[in-house]
C-alpha cells in the first residue's frame, strides 16, 4: 500500500515537472512527436549516406573489377517467375569467386552460348532485372521465345529457349561485362516514371529495385503493362515494395484481365499504359521518363509524350528488338544508293560488293563467311563496333547511342561509297 502511495507520489512531481518544463500536455506530446521524427530521420540519413558511400565505392569498383571478352559465371538459382512459366530469372554468380562490378540499373548483359547443332556461337543481350546494390550476384529474366503466329514451319526463340530448357543450377555462361547507355539517372532528384511493358519490365525493374533499396525521397511512378495475371511476373514483389514506401507507386494494366484476375491487387486498370492514364494520375508532366517494352508500345508512349509537351531529353527508351522509335530517314534509298560499293573487310582479306539485297554490313560479311560479333543486331548494344580504316558508312535505323569517332555498327550500317573496316 505504502509503495503504491509513493508511486503515485512520483508520478504527481514528474507530471509537475513535465508541466513546468513543457507548459502543457499538448507541447508534451508535440515534444514527443518531434524526438521520433528526428529518431526516424536519423535512421533515414543512416541508411542513406549508409546507400551514398556504397554508391561511392561500387563506382571505385567497377573499375576495379570489370572484365574483357568473356567472364565464366554459374547459374546459381533458376527461379520461375510468372504463372505461365514463361518468364524465369536466372541468378548468375561467377565462377572464379572474385567480386564483380556494380552496373548502372538498366544495363544488360551480353551472353556467348554453345548450342548444339549451330555452327555458330549464339550472342544475346538480356538486361540485369535486379538492382546493383546486390553485389554478389547478377540476374536476368528471360521470357521464352515462340515461333511467330501462323509460322509453324520455324524454330523457336533459338537463346531464350535453351536458357529455360537447357540451363540449369551449376551450369557455366560465358558473360561479357555489364554495358548500354539506357540506365537511371541515379545523381537527378527529379520525379521519374518507369514503363515496362511485358519482358521490357526487366530494365524498369532493376531502375525501381534500386530506388527502394536506396530509400530514394524521389516520386516514383512504377506503371507495368502487361496481357494478364498469366503473363504478369513479380507483381508480389512490386506490390510489397510500393506498401513500403510512400513515394514509390506501382500501376499494373492489363490489355486482356480474365475472370480470375483481381482488380486492386492483380491489376488496376484494364487498358493499356498511355499518356492519357498519365494524366489521370500524375500532377504534371515533369517527370523523367525510362521505357522499355514492345515495340508499338514504345512508338505510341513516346509519341504522346512528344504531344504532352515532354522535352526529349527527359524520355529515355529501349528496345530489346530492331530499334522503332527513332527511324532513319529514307534508309530503303541509302540501302540503293549503295549497290555497287566495295567493302573490304581489311583482317579477313575479304572485298565484296554491296548488292540489293544485303540488309546490313553485318549480314553481307556474315553470308560471306566473316563473322563480325554482335548481340542485339539492332543498333542497341554495341557488340558489332568495328573500327573504319577508311571511307564511311551510312546508318539505316539510328543507333541508341553514337559509337565513337572513326568506328561503326556494322549491324544497322550501309556503305557510303568504297569502305575499309577492320574487320
Ligand atoms: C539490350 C537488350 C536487352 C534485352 N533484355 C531482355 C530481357 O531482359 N529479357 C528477355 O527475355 N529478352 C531480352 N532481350 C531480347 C533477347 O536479347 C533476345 O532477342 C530474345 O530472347 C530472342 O532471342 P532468341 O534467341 O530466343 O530468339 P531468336 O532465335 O533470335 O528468334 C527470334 C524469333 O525469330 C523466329 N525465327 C527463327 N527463325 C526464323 C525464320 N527462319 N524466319 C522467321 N522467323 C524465324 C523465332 O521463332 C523467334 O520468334 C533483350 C534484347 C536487347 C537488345
Ligand atoms: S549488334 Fe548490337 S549494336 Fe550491333
Amino acid at each position: 500500500m505504502q509503495s503504491m502511495l509513493e508511486l503515485a507520489g512520483y508520478a504527481t512531481v514528474a507530471a509537475a515537472l513535465l508541466y513546468a518544463f513543457f507548459g502543457s500536455a499538448r507541447a508534451y506530446g508535440e515534444w514527443r512527436q518531434s524526438v521520433r521524427q528526428g529518431l526516424e530521420e536519423q535512421e533515414f540519413f543512416r541508411k542513406r549516406s549508409k546507400t551514398i558511400l556504397q554508391a561511392a565505392i561500387g563506382h571505385r569498383e567497377r573499375e576495379h573489377h570489370t572484365w574483357n571478352g568473356d567472364r565464366k559465371f554459374t547459374v546459381d538459382k533458376k527461379f520461375h517467375e510468372s504463372a505461365n512459366k514463361d518468364i524465369c530469372s536466372f541468378y548468375l554468380k561467377p565462377h572464379d569467386g572474385k567480386p564483380i562490378p556494380p552496373f548502372e540499373p538498366g544495363q544488360f548483359l551480353t551472353f556467348r552460348l554453345r548450342i548444339k547443332d549451330q555452327q555458330k556461337d549464339v550472342i544475346r543481350c538480356y538486361s540485369l532485372s535486379d538492382s546493383p546494390l546486390h553485389r554478389e550476384y547478377y540476374r536476368v529474366s528471360i521470357k521464352r521465345v515462340p515461333p511467330p503466329r501462323d509460322r509453324d514451319d520455324v524454330p523457336p526463340g533459338l537463346s531464350s529457349n535453351y536458357f529455360h530448357d537447357h540451363l540449369n543450377e551449376g551450369d557455366i555462361l560465358d558473360v561479357a561485362a555489364p554495358n548500354g547507355k539506357f540506365y537511371l539517372k541515379q545523381d537527378s532528384m527529379r520525379p521519374v516514371v518507369l514503363i515496362g511493358g511485358g519482358i521490357g519490365l526487366t530494365p524498369t525493374l532493376s531502375m525501381f529495385n534500386t530506388l527502394a533499396l536506396a530509400e530514394s525521397k524521389r516520386e516514383v511512378w512504377f506503371f507495368y503493362g502487361v496481357i494478364n495475371s498469366q503473363d504478369a511476373a513479380m507483381t508480389d514483389h512490386l506490390r510489397a515494395i510500393e506498401k513500403e514506401h510512400d513515394n514509390l507507386h506501382v500501376v499494373i494494366c492489363y490489355s486482356n484481365a480474365t475472370e480470375e484476375c483481381r482488380k486492386g491487387y492483380d491489376y488496376d486498370y484494364e487498358e493499356h499504359v498511355s499518356v492519357d492514364l498519365f494524366k489521370r494520375l500524375l500532377e504534371s508532366n515533369n517527370y523523367e521518363f525510362y521505357i522499355c517494352g514492345p515495340p508499338p508500345m514504345m512508338s505510341a508512349i513516346t509519341s504522346q509524350l512528344e504531344d504532352w509537351g515532354v522535352p526529349e531529353s527527359d524520355v529515355h527508351f529501349e528496345a530489346f528488338g530492331p530499334a522503332t522509335v527513332k527511324k532513319a530517314p529514307a534508309a530503303s534509298e541509302e540501302k540503293a544508293q549503295a549497290v555497287g560499293a566495295k567493302v573490304t573487310l581489311a583482317s579477313s582479306g575479304k572485298t565484296l560488293e554491296w548488292t540489293d539485297d544485303a540488309d546490313s554490313i553485318l549480314q553481307l560479311a556474315s553470308d560471306n563467311g566473316v563473322d563480325i560479333p554482335f548481340g542485339c543486331g539492332a543498333g542497341n548494344c554495341g557488340t558489332c563496333v568495328t573500327a573504319i580504316k577508311s571511307g564511311k558508312v551510312s546508318y539505316l535505323s539510328e543507333p541508341a547511342s553514337t559509337p565513337e569517332e572513326g568506328t561503326c555498327l556494322v549491324c544497322i550500317s550501309a556503305p557510303d561509297g568504297d569502305l575499309v573496316l577492320d574487320a
